[in-house]
């Protein structure tokens, strides 16, 4: 059933809360295959996304509640990163409780002493921000549940997860579930909406599941232009009509590939997604290049490696210059000898 905002509104009042709860959360990272990028209103996307939930690059988080003598009107919170106190990551978060706090109004009754540690190394240029944000999001339903008795099924609890991660970051509601999740609204695929991601309702063909995403860290640290920076220039970009009709096309034949297991299409399609994304960056006003010299060498020798050996191997890229290597696992012995052996960069093996 597609659910509305009002849905997750929490209605309960003058509840007796206990004076101490511990909370933990674990959540994946994902790679979109068709991107979102471009956005409006409270988080909303400009365009249907598909993504790949990862297994092993995660977030996990526990929190320590203790109620509060007197009711605050915002969260009180405290946040460590790998046991120690990170101040500087409390503006966003602070942020992302103020925007939820409608929807979870009991999270001010409490001081959280949040501990948060990644699977990936901080500065390895992976984007925390989607498991981040859906590990809190996961975190705060389970209380939600705990303390309020509900007839409600743990669909919807996914999806009020998924719709308070999407408040954080727009490609954290997709790090909610697996293998596949689509997030934003398409009038061909049931029950998508802009609110939250869902699994699609198909089985994911056989010939995608063990599938690997091997990450090369073409470039550690800070991205040099933030995704937010990057999907407000969307708004006016000379290329939104046509970036948003091309999106809404992919996405529905990426949903069909992965259901079908058109690998060939699959390929080529998520290379064209990757390129898409940079080719937007490159043409918005200001325009910019995330994209290294090492980038463009690893696309060439994937490239390559198809022509050559007809390995079913392809690319894809997030907002920065790493380059994701997907592959189906049988053909992982092959990519060590010709591929990342070639290369000086450090690589995180990981899978869908
Ligand atoms: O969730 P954000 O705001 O960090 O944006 C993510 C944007 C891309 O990673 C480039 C694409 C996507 O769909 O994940």
């Amino acid at each position: 059933m597609k659910l509305k905002e009002q849905d997750f509104i929490n209605t309960y009042r003058d509840i007796s809360y206990p004076d101490k709860i511990d909370l933990s959360a674990s959540a994946p990272s994902n790679i979109a295959l068709v991107k979102y990028w471009g956005k409006h209103g409270m988080q909303l996307p400009m365009n249907p996304s598909v993504s790949f939930t990862l297994n092993q690059s995660r977030t996990n988080t526990t929190a320590h509640l203790s109620l509060l003598k007197l009711p605050s009107k915002t969260v009180e919170f405290q946040f460590f990163l790998d046991q120690k106190p990170r101040p500087d990551f409390e503006p966003k978060i602070a942020g992302f409780f103020e925007k939820i706090k409608v929807y979870a109004p009991f999270i001010t009754a409490f001081h959280w002493q949040i501990y948060s540690q990644n699977t990936f190394p901080h500065s390895s240029g992976i984007a925390s921000s989607a498991s981040a944000f859906a590990a809190l999001a996961k975190m705060i339903v389970d209380l939600e549940k705990q303390l309020f008795p509900s007839h409600k099924d743990d669909n919807y609890y996914k999806k009020k997860a998924s719709f308070l991660a999407r408040l954080g970051s727009g490609s954290a509601s997709r790090s909610i579930a697996h293998p596949v999740m689509i997030w934003g609204k398409h009038p061909g695929i049931p029950d998508t909406s802009d609110l939250y991601a869902v699994a699609p309702d198909f089985e994911l063909h056989p010939v995608f599941k063990n599938f690997r995403d091997s990450i090369i860290l073409v470039e550690k640290g800070q991205k040099k232009v933030s995704s937010t920076a990057g999907h407000n220039l969307m708004a006016k970009h000379p290329f939104k009509a046509i970036r948003k009709q091309q999106a809404f096309l992919h996405a529905l034949q990426m949903t069909q590939y992965l259901k079908s297991g058109d690998l060939d299409n699959f390929i080529k399609l998520t290379e064209a997604e990757a390129l898409s994304l940079h080719a937007l960056m490159m043409t918005s006003d200001p325009n910019y290049i995330l994209i290294q010299p090492g980038t463009l060498k690893v696309i060439q020798l994937i490239r390559h490696l198809r022509q050559t050996l007809n390995l079913p191997v392809c690319f894809t890229l997030d907002a920065g210059a790493n380059v994701h290597v997907l592959y189906p696992d049988k053909i992982s012995d092959n990519l060590e000898k010709y591929l990342f052996s070639k290369l000086t960069y450090e690589i995180i093996h990981d899978y869908i």
